[in-house]
């Protein structure tokens, strides 16, 4: 087995360079307010063993890690049915992006773009109503086994005053009769799952499902099923990056999903989850610095999927 432990330390002095580069998320002002410099980075192995390295107790905002949370649940409650309201293609565009959303006539490509997310939020509120959020919320602690895990009041409120692109996607969608609930109902628990404050030990625990076939390691329950499990990866592996996708897989080689807070995810498969969290970001939302130590990570083990 590597050595982790030593892997983790190279990796941290290699990317010191680039601390220079990159820039912290300002469209939600309170996302803006971060210490740029910090860095952490969290394995987990399947069964047992964890290594971190930097920050690893700092929580930050999961933003769009959320996402693989929400269309986890929406695709065991729908099946494939929910491909009926949102596509699994990736779209070549921005995480924000309005474009193709017209010329689709509301069918988002993928569930890992704004658009498709809120479409499976609003999908999830069509069954779980008011306790939309409460339920996205306990399956994150079932996940970690850490209930004390909950949003930040202060970033939730700051992306609900500032969700413009996004109020612009859900009411364009909701005209292709593609959002069946409240607008409000759908943008509160939209934002607030955004806003949900994890460190990169807990979101790497999170995703040990996705790495085991669906199937939480910790108390060896089946919670989605392993066909299930192979799709989400699938498309964490096309679409996670949104317009850098293709750029991640290939020179990273692994599904992963990555937040404007920062945060980025990936699954190792049958074998770990990594966290890794750095809130400067590339000029496609994706963390500069995250993006580089899970490359150097897979290039020293040879873990990539490829
Ligand atoms: O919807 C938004 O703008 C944010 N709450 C989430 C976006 C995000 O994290 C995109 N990721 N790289």
């Amino acid at each position: 087995m590597p050595n982790y432990a030593d892997i983790l330390k190279e990796i941290e002095e290699e990317i010191q360079p680039l601390f220079s580069q990159g820039k912290v998320a300002d469209y939600i002002p309170a996302l803006s307010t971060v210490n740029a410099e910090d860095f952490a980075m969290s394995i987990q192995l399947l069964y047992g063993k964890s290594y971190h390295i930097g920050n690893t107790q700092h929580k930050f905002s999961i933003q769009s890690i959320s996402k693989v949370f929400t269309f986890t649940l929406a695709l065991k409650a729908y099946g494939k049915e929910l491909y009926k309201r949102v596509n699994h293609e990736p779209s070549g565009n921005p995480f924000n992006s309005l474009v193709q959303l017209e010329y689709e006539n509301g069918i988002p490509r993928n569930p890992f773009i704004n658009a498709g997310a809120i479409v499976t939020t609003d999908a999830l509120t069509s069954i779980y109503k008011e306790n939309t959020f409460h339920t996205i919320l306990e399956f994150i602690h079932t996940l970690t086994n850490d209930s004390s895990i909950q949003y930040d009041e202060t970033i939730f409120c700051s992306e609900y005053q500032h969700g413009y692109r996004n109020m612009a996607l859900i009411n364009m969608i909701k005209s292709y009769k593609n959002i069946h609930n409240e607008i409000d109902d759908v943008m509160q628990t939209y934002f607030k799952q955004c806003s949900v404050m994890m460190n990169t030990q807990q979101l790497a625990q999170s995703m040990l499902f996705l790495a085991n076939h669906g199937t939480n390691p910790k108390a060896n329950e089946a919670l989605i099923t392993p066909s299930q499990a192979k799709r989400i990866n699938a498309l964490m592996l096309t679409c996670g990056h949104y317009d850098a996708s293709g750029d991640f897989a290939y020179k990273v080689g692994l599904p992963g999903k990555s937040g404007v807070g920062g945060g980025i995810v990936a699954v190792v498969p049958q074998k770990m989850a990594i966290c890794v969290y750095s809130p400067k970001l590339n000029s496609q939302g994706n963390s500069l610095i995250g993006t580089k130590a899970l490359e150097l990570f897979t290039t020293k083990t040879n873990l990539s999927i490829f």
